[in-house]
């Protein structure tokens, strides 16, 4: 169905209890993601950006305002909404197979089923031939892929992800990247995309959201198309173009006004 709502967050607002006090991570956030779109969120470090999206995989409620799948508030994690950090939290002790099959195992999903879809998704992020290694064997970059498997295969609604590459080197961020606009364009699965980086946002998005410095508030958003070109023949063309250097200059600029204003690097 085009143009159904996934999520809504309605009036969202968050205020953390910390020893320091009260902290407001988020004010008044009101966003619809509607299915097959890919959000890129950036804004300044501490703005509430892993903030929202903890909100929408459930791991925080809003103090006040709300937050929906469909017509159910969030009630807590659900597989239906899996989620990518940084640092992938695999098990050390299990092998790449057992750590992408342990979702599955625990749902107590039929064995032959289990077995399909492990292989379905190792296959497709690449790790056919490192699925019997530990992931301490594995590259950060290998290791990302293994960790964006195991939210695969329970083949969620929405994938959530908060500066998963943020610790990868130039060339596999580059790789997962690709990896990732893959995924997403196959599977048609919906996805909220957390990074700092803006050419990194431009080049995946199909609606990219800024955010204001604390307390976070969604201040502008930009619908762009450049995923569509960015791999292929006009990829040049796309990240050279007019359109492409205008959003980019207005979202930098949204970013250092917020830095300069909050005074401070996080
Ligand atoms: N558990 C917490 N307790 C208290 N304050 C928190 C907590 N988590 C985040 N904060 C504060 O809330 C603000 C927003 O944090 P966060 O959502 O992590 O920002 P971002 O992901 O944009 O860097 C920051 O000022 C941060 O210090
Ligand atoms: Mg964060």
């Amino acid at each position: 169905m085009k143009d159904e709502v996934v999520i809504s967050i309605q009036h969202a607002s968050l205020e953390y209890n910390s020893e320091r006090g009260k902290v407001l991570a988020l004010k008044d956030a009101n966003l619809d993601i509607k299915r097959g779109e890919f959000i890129c969120v950036l804004g300044p470090s501490g703005c509430g950006k892993s903030t929202l999206l903890n909100i929408i995989a459930g791991f925080h409620k809003p103090t006040s305002g709300c937050a929906k799948m469909g017509d159910e508030e969030i009630d807590g994690p659900n597989w239906k909404r899996g989620v990518v950090f940084q640092t992938p939290p695999l098990y050390p002790w299990l092998n790449i197979y057992d750590n992408i099959a342990f979702g599955p195992k625990k749902r107590k999903l039929p064995k032959d089923q289990i077995e399909r879809d492990v292989n379905k998704y190792i296959e497709l992020v690449g790790l056919k031939d490192f699925k019997n290694q530990k992931p301490y064997e594995l590259s950060g970059g290998m290791r990302q892929r293994a960790s964006l498997a195991r939210v695969l295969v329970n083949q969620p609604e929405m994938i959530l992800m908060d500066e998963p590459l943020g610790a990868l080197d130039a060339l596999t961020r580059t790789n997962m990247q690709s990896l990732i606009r893959e995924i997403w364009s196959k599977t048609n699965n919906t996805v909220f995309f957390i990074t700092h980086d803006v050419d990194e946002a431009l080049s995946l998005a199909t609606r990219v959201i800024v955010m204001s410095a604390r307390p976070g508030r969604i201040v502008k958003e930009f619908k762009t198309d450049f995923t569509y070109d960015i791999d292929g023949p006009n990829s040049e063309a796309a990240r050279y173009s007019r359109e492409y250097m205008m959003i980019r200059e207005e979202i930098l600029n949204i970013i250092n006004t917020q830095n300069a204003a909050s005074g401070t690097n996080e």
